[in-house]
Formats: C-alpha cells, structure tokens, sequence
C-alpha cells in the first residue's frame, strides 16, 4: 500500500468536492489501486487547519467530515476549535507541514498567479508533487515550474486546468508523442458554450443562461473571464505551450468573448444549418520569410456547419480537435463540468502521478 498525504490549498467548491471524494472512494481507492489518500492539512481564506499533534511532523490525521461540515455551514477551516490556525497562510503552512502532495486550488490571477504560484515554487523547493487546477502559474510561469518539478524530481500534473474531466494536456503528450501537432481547435469553456446552447435551443435570454452556469457552479467567480474568452485564452494558452512547442502569452491572443452576440444571430446561423461556438484555435502557419513559421492564436465566435467535429458539443460540454503530422486528426468531446468532474480530474492526476512516481502495482 502506498500512502500520499494530502495539502489542499483552496476550499472552495473544487477543493471541497475533492476532499468529499477522498473520504467517500478512499476504501475504494485503497482496495482498487492500493493507494491510501489522506488529507493531512487544508488552508482557506480563513487560514489553515492542520494536527501539530507532533510538533516534530506536523500533518496527522484531520476531522474531514467535520471540516466540510462545517465549511458547508460558512465557517472556514482555520477556525476549528483544535485544528484550526486563524491566519495562517498557505505559505506558512507549506514551510512547516509533511505531506506528500500539494493540490493547488486557491482562486486564480491570471496577472500575478499569486499565491498558487508561490505555494507550487515552495511545495516543489520542499520536495512535494504538485496536482493544481490552477490556470494563473501555468500562463505565466509554465517552463519555470516544470523545470523546478524536474531539478526537484516532483512530479507535476495539471490536468484540472485545461478542461479538467475532459482529457486535453494528457491526450497531447502521452497518446499524440512523436507526432508534431499543428493546429488545436477547441471548445474549452463550459460557461459560455452552455449559454450559448440554451440561448440558441431554449430561447433563453443571455441573462439567465448566465444564471444558470452560475448555479450549477460552473462559472469562474468572475464570469467575465468566462464570456470575455479569457478562461478560454488561457486553456488555449497552457496547451500550446506545452503540447505545440510555443512560447507564447496571452497578450499575444486575439481574444473576442460571446457579450457581442444575441439571440438574432443564433437565430441566423440556425437558419443557415450552423451553430456559434466560441472557438479556440492555436496554428503553426508558415511565417512571411521562406522556412519561418508563427504562431497563430485566436479566441472568437465561430458560425461552425452541423458537420464540423465541435458543432455537437453542447451544454457545459467541452471539446478539443488536434491535428497532428503523424495519426491524424482527433477529437474529444464530453466530460462533465461543475466541481465534482473538477476535483475527479484532480483524482485522475494523483493517481497517475502515484503510478509514475512510486510504481503502483495497478
Ligand atoms: N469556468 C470554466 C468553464 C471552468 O466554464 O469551463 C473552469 O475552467
């Protein structure tokens, strides 16, 4: 048996309803992968709780239930009566617990990638794997990270970022290697797609399609990253750096959101047999100089007829067409949104980090 004690960084939805799918598949997990996963410490905006039960090595067991119980009832987790530490940072937390693996799910900055950025340079400084979500490190700081997890010897996963329950980064790397891709087409945020669906099929205002992303817990804090095309740019962004051999920012996309459209241009594409995705396209075109090639990104709205791989991808789905030297063209579409598909994304990358790093026997 394997054991992995567990930081969560971030207990908002995503970190909640990873820390309900350890207690709830933790037998599961135990009996299937021989893989014990135990949370040792959590941190919030209300600051950590962690058991100094030995001060020599903090992160024994923690009341989890109790914590989510609670978080659920509004009350963040460094105000637990014995485990609670009112204030205390990630950052401080990470420079005094043992664990084995740090989940980065704190809210994304897509300016600084502050504090996930840090608390991933720091777990990694002290020898732990890193699993994040956490899109704001991987845009601005991507080869820095990995190349810190290699010196480091941690392992680094971070397919809850790039359309989580949908496969994307681990797709390129493992199932396309020796292929060269050169282009990416992607439906990549499940907020947008689905209003736009329900506006097209269901008549509904923007307004309350809006709404309705919001409740099912889908739509970034601030949705404005979401229908101005910015979660989407990132997602494009992280994939291109790290699948296409780019070194590209988000500066360099040409990014338009979905707030220009109305229901009179569903309307109209429907009318032509088409339908409006906000697409995501990164391109290796041949440059202006002979045997020059650049980069070409772009977040738009795209009029798509019923025939093309991504037309069919609807509601808070997602979908990703690569095309590649070597095997052709592929795509994926499906995969559930909404916290519970993100911190099972999450699940899927530890797993597999524990295979790669400590050779699980399954
Ligand atoms: N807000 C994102 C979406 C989820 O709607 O797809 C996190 O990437």
């Amino acid at each position: 048996m394997i054991k992995l004690r567990l930081v969560i960084l971030g207990f908002g939805h995503v970190g909640q309803a990873l820390a309900g799918i350890v207690l709830d598949k933790g037998p599961e997990y135990r009996r299937r992968y021989h893989l014990d996963l135990e949370v040792v410490a959590v941190a919030d905006s209300s600051g950590a709780a962690v058991n100094f039960s030995q001060p020599a090595s903090p992160g024994g067991s923690l009341p989890l239930a109790e914590l989510l119980e609670r978080k659920q009832g509004g009350v963040g987790v460094g105000l637990h009566p014995i485990y609670g530490r009112p204030g205390l940072s990630g950052e401080e937390l990470l420079r005094t617990v043992t664990a084995e693996v740090v989940i980065e799910v704190s809210p994304t900055d897509f300016r600084t990638g502050e504090p996930a950025l840090t608390h991933i340079r720091m777990a990694m400084e002290r020898g732990m794997h890193v699993v994040t979500a956490n899109k704001g490190p991987l845009v601005l700081s991507f080869d820095e990270i990995s190349s810190l997890a290699r010196v480091r010897s941690c392992g680094f996963k971070f397919g809850g970022a790039v359309a989580a329950a949908l496969p994307t980064a681990s797709i390129g790397y493992y199932e396309l290697a020796g292929s060269q891709i050169h282009r990416l087409e992607g439906v990549l945020n499940g907020t947008t797609n689905y209003i736009l669906t329900r506006m097209a099929e269901n008549n509904l205002s923007y307004d309350l399609a809006l709404q309705e992303a919001q409740s099912k817990g889908i739509a970034e804090r601030n949705p404005v990253l979401d229908v101005e095309g910015w979660d989407t740019a990132a997602k494009l962004l992280i994939l291109t750096n790290t699948l296409m051999g780019a070194r590209a920012n988000l500066e360099q996309i040409k990014r338009e959101g979905i707030t220009g459209l109305t229901r009179a241009h569903l309307e109209d594409a429907q009318r032509k047999n088409m339908v409006v995705k906000l697409l995501g396209v990164a391109e290796w075109k041949d440059g202006p100089g002979q045997g020059e090639v650049s980069l070409k990104l772009q977040v738009s709205p795209k009029w798509l007829s019923k025939d093309h791989p991504l037309a069919g991808v609807k509601g808070t789905e997602k979908g990703l067409t690569f095309y590649t030297d070597l095997l052709g063209k592929l795509t994926v579409i499906g995969g559930g949104s909404g916290p519970i598909p993100a911190a099972g994304s999450m699940i899927r990358d530890i797993i597999n980090l524990a295979r790669e790093v400590y050779g699980l026997d399954r």
